[in-house]
């Protein structure tokens, strides 16, 4: 990389997934409630219920698109809530749902990248990103500098796509290959948004291959737990307390 270049230099493929994300902004809610047939709102719940229980006071929700985990979060805890994201247009549309709910005291959203947040080290007391840590331009990366803004002994939550075994992976297979950008590039308008999307989703690390990247990044005593068949997972962390 070029070391002159200004700290907030994107590069080129981050400016990829960044100018991709401003395109289907519009219409990103939509297709998400349409595509999981409604199921993504339930994932996103049990990641906020199984949150509250550590009581936290501030979160990071990274790769925040829309808000809407943010916005679940906000709802189930008594946290403050900030997301960041690399993509103004996702921002401004969440911006406005996080007005229309009566939550813009508690949740602020900002332009940041998940490699360089900016914050001071221990800040938030947890940590969280849905379909997002597939899109960042190196995962170990922002897992590292998410671990950096919690706290000792604080929380991190991933939920992303994986790959269910057996007849039901066949099923979603087929579904994420050629249903979804089908109906994706038909609504959006960006077919090639709605191909590359499930492509990452199909190619990224699972299971004990993710866990393995969390650990590089410095949680520990983490869980894995599938959801709806293995379609979603939701993966927990902590960062190790100071002894
Ligand atoms: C599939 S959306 C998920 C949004 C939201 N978390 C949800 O559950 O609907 C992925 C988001 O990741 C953002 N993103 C991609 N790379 C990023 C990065 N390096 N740092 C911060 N956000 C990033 C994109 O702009 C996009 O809004």
């Amino acid at each position: 990389m070029n070391k002159n270049l200004p700290a907030s230099h994107h590069s080129k493929e981050k400016n990829g997934v960044k100018a991709m994300f401003d395109a289907i902004a519009p219409r990103y809610d939509l297709l998400n409630h349409i595509l999981s047939l409604g199921i993504d709102r339930g994932w996103r719940k049990l990641l906020a219920l199984r949150l509250a229980r550590i009581q936290p006071l501030k979160v990071i929700d990274v790769a925040t698109g829309t808000a809407d985990l943010a916005l679940i979060v906000a709802k189930n805890t008594n946290a403050v809530v900030t997301g960041v994201d690399i993509s103004q247009g996702m921002i401004t549309i969440g911006k406005a749902k996080v007005t229309d709910a009566g939550l813009s005291e508690r949740i602020t959203l900002i332009e940041a990248d998940s490699a360089s947040l900016p914050f001071e080290d221990n800040y938030f007391d947890a940590a969280t990103v849905a379909f997002g840590v597939r899109n960042f331009e190196n995962t170990v990366e922002g897992l590292t500098d998410m671990c950096r803004v919690i706290r000792p002994g604080g929380l991190i939550s991933v939920l992303e796509f994986s790959s269910p075994r057996g007849l039901m992976g066949v099923l979603a297979r087929f579904y994420m290959r050629r249903i979804m950008p089908l109906i994706g590039g038909i609504i959006s308008g960006h077919p090639s948004a709605y191909t590359y999307l499930p492509e990452t989703a199909l190619a990224f690390p699972e299971g004990e291959d993710f866990a393995a990247l969390l650990r590089e990044a410095g949680f520990n005593n983490i869980s894995i737990t599938p959801l709806t068949f293995g379609i979603a997972t939701l993966y927990e962390g902590h960062k190790p307390a100071v002894k």
